[in-house]
């Protein structure tokens, strides 16, 4: 099977690294130049949607496979259906699952999914502050539209809220995705990033994994994209997991069905596990980014014939098996992330920290100038490892990301350390037990 992978950043690259392991050939469009050694890459630009068909039919990829939302969003999906080309990934129409915040909770509240309970819709300043004068906190203020992870504000006081407000209208800094919001009431408990492959009717799990959403340690400072991820089984226990199908994954597939949404290809439940059970803080049409780069090292199948299958309607009986014990990856960010960071920084150490046994290196906003190699993006490089266990996979994945050196750059020292912990001592977090019964408790903290 030939592959044509679309994007450009860290997850694109695993999946060339992984996909490359059983396909007979795999492009990425436009990728980077980081993967450029391994996979061929092909000038692209993705807001071309007919430009990116015309490329997967000149190329005659069996296979395309979207890495990023927003050419979901644009309609991909549907231009190369129109034209009988095989792609991966929803049409236009349920993309809006993750293009729009308020579409997604209209969808959630249609279908009776546990989710957030809205505290107001507005499409102004003035609105806001009116819907959240007599709220309890923290609110959760999300800018409707596509923000690269950064239009989400958990706010603890007005006072927050209000800068928050301001830089959406009168800063404008989201454009028109942050001129309509969604606020919804803050939930507490620890997050889960749960993703299916499905064809429409059946799916298969990818690996339980947990984001780290804030730029600093102990989940300070601003949301970004993602710093980190980990992967490891015990964090979604049996009794959780069918909680999480038969309350969320099935009524949405149904749900999807019910309101004539076709839907084939990844699917990311965003879930905070509260103390009344799961519930969904958002859908992502896609993969996870960094989730996939800590996932992918533990896929035990072929990824390239569930993402055909899938893409065909053909799921059905597929077994995706897992490699046990765990996996994490670290995300290097370039000074500045996730505001403004700095294009142009060398990295230094690449060599050493490849070399170090175990750990694999995925590019994200790195160029190639002669043998330099420069920062180019926030989301630099993510490492990722995988071990015996959650311990022994960071241990890696931290040994290799310390021989990396790039001035001002950044990383979380934390990712997972609380949960190895938790793993050292032979159980799951208990939160999860909890949620998984039901049992009412007062709300926890969050894990990471
Ligand atoms: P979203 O893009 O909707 O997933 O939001 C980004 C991040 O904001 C999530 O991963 C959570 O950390 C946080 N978040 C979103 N919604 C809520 C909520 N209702 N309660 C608490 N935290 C939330
Ligand atoms: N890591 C969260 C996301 O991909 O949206």
């Amino acid at each position: 099977m030939k592959i044509l992978i679309l994007g450009s950043g860290g997850r694109e690259h695993a999946l060339a690294w992984k996909l490359a392991a059983s396909a007979e050939k795999v492009w990425c469009a436009p990728g980077n130049d980081g993967m450029a050694g391994s996979v061929e890459c092909l000038r692209v630009d993705l807001k071309d949607v007919p430009g990116v068909a015309d490329l997967a039919a000149r190329i005659d990829a069996d296979l395309t496979i979207v890495g990023p939302e927003a050419p979901l969003v644009l309609g991909i999906a549907d231009e190369f259906a129109s034209r009988g080309l095989v792609l991966l990934g929803p049409g236009k129409d349920a993309a809006q699952l993750e293009g729009s915040k308020i579409f997604a909770k209209r969808f959630l509240e249609r279908h009776g999914i546990p989710t957030a309970s809205v505290i107001g819709i507005c499409d102004s300043a003035g609105e806001a502050r009116e819907a959240l004068k007599s709220t309890r906190w923290p609110a959760v203020i999300k800018a409707d539209g596509l923000c690269a992870g950064k239009g989400v504000l958990v706010a603890a006081s007005m006072e927050e809220a209000d800068a928050f407000i301001h830089r959406l209208w009168d800063v404008g800094e989201f454009g028109d995705a942050g001129k309509r919001v969604l606020i919804e009431e803050g939930l507490a408990g620890e997050e889960l990033s749960y993703i299916i492959l499905t064809d429409g009717k059946d799916f298969i799990r990818m690996a339980p994994a947990r984001d780290h959403k804030r730029a600093y340690d102990n989940d300070q400072g601003p949301n970004t994209g993602g710093m980190g991820a980990y992967s490891m089984d015990s964090i979604l226990p049996a009794a959780l997991d069918e909680l999480v199908v038969s309350t969320i994954v099935r009524p949405t597939l149904e749900g999807l069905r019910r309101d004539g949404l076709e839907y084939h290809g990844f699917l990311y439940f965003g879930l905070m596990l509260t103390a009344d059970g799961p519930k969904v803080l958002e859908y992502n049409c896609r993969l996870g980014d960094p989730e996939t780069e800590a996932v992918l090292p533990r896929v035990d199948f072929d990824l390239g014939e569930a993402c055909w299958r899938a893409a065909q309607g053909e799921l059905e009986d597929f077994k995706a098996n897992w490699l046990p014990g765990a996996s994490a990856c670290v995300v290097i960010a370039a000074q500045g992330y996730p505001g403004n960071p700095r294009s142009g920084t060398p990295i230094h150490g690449l060599e050493n920290a490849a070399n170090v046994p175990g750990a694999v290196i995925f590019h994200a906003g790195t160029r190639r100038e002669g043998t330099v190699w420069k920062t180019n993006g926030g989301r630099v490089l993510i490492v990722s490892a995988r071990g015996e266990n959650l311990g022994s996979a960071c241990g890696i994945a931290y040994e290799a990301v310390g021989k990396i050196e790039i001035e001002g750059s950044f990383y979380r020292r934390d990712i997972g350390r609380r949960a190895a912990a938790g793993q050292e001592a032979g159980h799951a977090p208990k939160v999860q037990e909890q949620a998984a019964t039901k049992t009412a408790s007062a709300p926890r903290r969050r894990e990471t």
